[in-house]
C-alpha cells in the first residue's frame, strides 16, 4: 500500500466503521501450505477421533489447539502473522512499534459442531480482555461463504464497552443491534482488521468446513490488560527511536556502552527479526 490516498482511506474507513480489509497481503505460499496443512490434519483428527467425545462435547476446539501447536503448522503460521504487505498497513494504524500476541487461535467452523464458542453470538474482543489499542486481525485461511463467515456492525466501535455475560450481549433497553455486515467480499490472501469494541459474531453453518487465523497485534507501549500481559507478546517490528534504544542497549543509557564500533548486543539476527 505505497499509495497516500489508498492510505489514508484506510485510516478513514477504519476510524468510521471500527475495520478494514486488507486486500492480498497475506505472504501466498505459506497460506495455501497452511490451508492444506490444517484441512488435512483436522479432517485426520475427525475420521480417528470422531466429532465428539464420549461426554459429547464437540472435538472442534481441542483439535483446533492441537493442530496450532503442530511444529510445521506453527511455523506457516508464523509466516502468515509476520507477512510483510500485512503489517506495513497495520502501522497506519497501530504505529511504528508492533508486537502481537503469543497465542496462536486457529478458528474451526465445521458444519458438524453444535457448540456456540465456534459459532459466536455478537461480542465485543473487550469481554475477552482486549484493551482499545488492541487490534483483532482475522485472516482466512480456507475460503468462507456468507453462512460461516463472521458478521460485523460498522461503527459499533463508537458504542463503547457494552455488558456481556458469558460472550453475549445483555439486553438493553432501547438498544438494537442494526446495518450488520457479513463479510462475504473477503478471500484467502486477504485479512480483517478490527477494533476491540467492534461487535461482531459467526455468521452461522454453512456445509463447508471453514478455518480462520486470529491474532492480536498492538502498539508495543500501549497498555495492556494484564490478562495479555499474563499471556505474553512478541516484539514484531521497531519504529527508529526504538532501535536506537535497542543498540543503547539498556534505559540508563549507560556512557560509551556501545562505543568502538557494531555493538555486540545487536546481531544480524535481531535485525531481522524485528524488520529493521
Ligand atoms: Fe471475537
Amino acid at each position: 500500500m505505497n499509495n497516500m490516498s489508498e492510505q489514508q482511506g484506510l485510516i478513514e474507513s477504519f476510524h468510521t466503521d471500527g475495520y478494514a480489509i486488507l486486500r492480498d497481503v497475506v505472504d501466498r505460499n505459506a497460506i495455501t501450505a497452511l490451508q492444506e496443512a490444517s484441512v488435512e490434519k483436522y479432517r485426520d483428527l475427525v475420521d480417528a477421533h470422531g466429532n465428539y467425545d464420549s461426554d459429547s462435547v464437540c472435538n472442534t476446539v481441542s483439535f483446533a489447539k492441537q493442530i496450532g501447536r503442530d511444529h510445521d503448522v506453527e511455523a506457516l503460521i508464523n509466516r502468515v502473522s509476520r507477512s510483510p504487505n500485512l503489517i506495513d498497513p497495520l502501522e497506519l494504524i497501530l504505529g511504528p512499534d508492533i508486537s502481537m500476541n503469543y497465542e496462536i487461535a486457529l478458528i474451526v467452523n465445521d458444519p458438524a459442531d453444535r457448540s456456540s464458542v465456534t459459532n459466536k453470538p455478537y461480542h465485543q474482543e473487550q469481554w475477552t480482555g482486549a484493551l482499545s489499542d488492541d487490534l483483532t486481525v482475522w485472516i482466512p485461511v480456507t475460503p468462507v461463504d456468507e453462512k460461516n463467515t463472521l458478521n460485523v456492525v460498522p461503527g459499533s466501535h463508537f458504542y463503547g464497552a457494552l455488558p456481556h455475560r458469558n460472550r453475549n450481549l445483555v439486553p438493553m433497553d432501547g438498544f438494537a443491534i442494526d446495518g450488520v455486515r457479513t463479510i462475504t467480499d473477503i478471500n484467502v490472501g486477504d485479512a480483517l482488521v478490527f477494533h476491540s469494541l467492534l461487535l461482531h459474531g459467526t455468521a452461522g453453518r454453512s456445509d463447508n468446513l471453514r478455518i480462520a487465523l486470529t491474532r492480536i497485534y498492538r502498539p508495543t507501549f500501549a497498555p495492556m490488560s494484564r490478562r495479555m500481559q499474563a499471556r505474553g507478546s512478541i516484539c514484531i517490528k521497531q519504529g527508529v527511536l526504538s532501535r536506537i534504544r535497542d543498540a543503547l542497549g539498556n534505559d540508563a543509557y549507560s556512557p560509551l556502552r556501545t562505543y568502538g564500533g557494531k555493538v555486540s548486543n545487536l546481531p544480524k539476527h535481531m535485525e531481522d527479526d524485528f524488520q529493521v
